[in-house]
């Protein structure tokens, strides 16, 4: 059963911005409210093979496939349920309960396992106070989650609270802090460029966005910098977890040249006008990001991990 919360508030007042510019929970559940009926599309998330493999990828790069399915799964700041559903179908979760701040998100993320032929339970829940007993879940997962919740450290000893003892989580995809400095500028840098040749005469009409989509795209962009609150840096992630109580703690990072040419490539797909790109185009970006996988693997070796984009936690609860 789902308990009843608060519903989801798609179209924020001018009073409730305002507020929110101040008040960080407010602004990520404005925001990712706001984001949730286009979340799937803005960031090319699907329930097939392709993110059901990058899902489980993730998750074996920092936790290894032992153990599987583990039996009762939460996640946290589940968004649209990219994570944990994938995982399902991937065969590393059996029964999920998926959490968000946003009441948008955690609605989206039912309608996307209903979709998929399976319930997931689903509560509105801030990272910091989760909502369950203590030794509940085997597993509790996230991903691009950490970096938007002020006390981390909270967040990973609620995360360990709620798990039963010997039990392990798993958070990928957080920027680090020298990723996220140089996606930010290269994203910024493609957005000038392609804004501002899409909107010479020869090529506006097939290919700008119209004013309204920029627009909205600018205001997300000034939005983001309220709810994105930190990036990491991979040793010290590992010891804030080491110090909410964890033991066994693993980092990982990956993508290097996968995002520095990635974020480029999502940059400009958000500034064109997507009737432009096909199916050639997706082929193309999936393509190429798969390749430089390999190359950043194969760098792991030899770069230092604090150089690499993105950032992923294991430990497990003393057992
Ligand atoms: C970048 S989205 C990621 C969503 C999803 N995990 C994914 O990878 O697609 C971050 C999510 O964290 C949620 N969130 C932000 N702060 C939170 C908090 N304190 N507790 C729980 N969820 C939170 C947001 O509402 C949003 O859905």
């Amino acid at each position: 059963m789902n308990e009843p919360g608060p519903t989801a508030n798609p179209h924020a007042s001018a009073a409730e911005v305002e507020q929110a510019w101040t008040d960080t929970k407010l602004a990520q559940v404005l925001y990712h409210d706001w984001e949730a009926g286009s979340y799937d599309e803005k960031w090319s998330i699907s329930f097939d093979e392709r993110c059901i493999d990058y899902a489980r990828d993730r998750f074996v790069a920092v936790a290894g496939a032992t153990g599987w399915p583990y039996a009762k799964a939460l996640e946290v700041g589940a968004g649209t349920g990219f994570f944990s559903l994938n995982l399902k179908q991937a065969g590393v979760l059996d029964e999920v309960h998926v959490t968000d701040l946003s009441p948008g998100m955690v609605a989206a993320a039912q309608r996307n396992a209903e979709r998929l032929g399976f319930t997931v339970e689903g509560r509105v829940a801030d990272a910091e106070r989760l909502p369950y007993d203590d030794d509940t879940f085997d597993v509790v997962v996230g991903h691009a989650v950490i970096h938007h919740i002020p006390d981390v450290e909270l967040a990973f000893r609620e995360m360990l609270r709620v798990l039963r003892p010997g039990g392990r989580f798993v958070i990928a995809g957080e920027p680090t802090r020298i990723g996220n400095w140089y996606a930010r500028h290269l994203g910024r840098l493609t957005w000038e460029a392609t804004t501002r040749i899409t909107h010479l005469k020869p090529l506006q009409d097939k290919w700008s966005r119209s004013k309204e989509e920029l627009d909205e795209s600018s205001r997300a962009a000034a939005l983001e910098w309220v709810v994105d609150l930190h990036t990491f840096d991979p040793d010290e992630l590992a010891r804030t977890v080491l110090r909410a109580g964890a033991v066994d703690v693993r980092t990982v990072t990956e993508e290097l040249t996968a995002a520095v040419v990635g974020w480029p490539i999502r940059t400009f797909e958000a500034a064109v006008n997507p009737e432009r790109l096909g199916w050639g185009w997706a082929r193309f970006a999936f393509g190429s990001w798969q390749r430089l996988g390999a190359v950043d693997r194969a760098l792991s070796r030899v770069v230092p991990d604090r150089f690499f984009y993105n950032v992923a936690v294991t430990g497990t609860k003393p057992g």
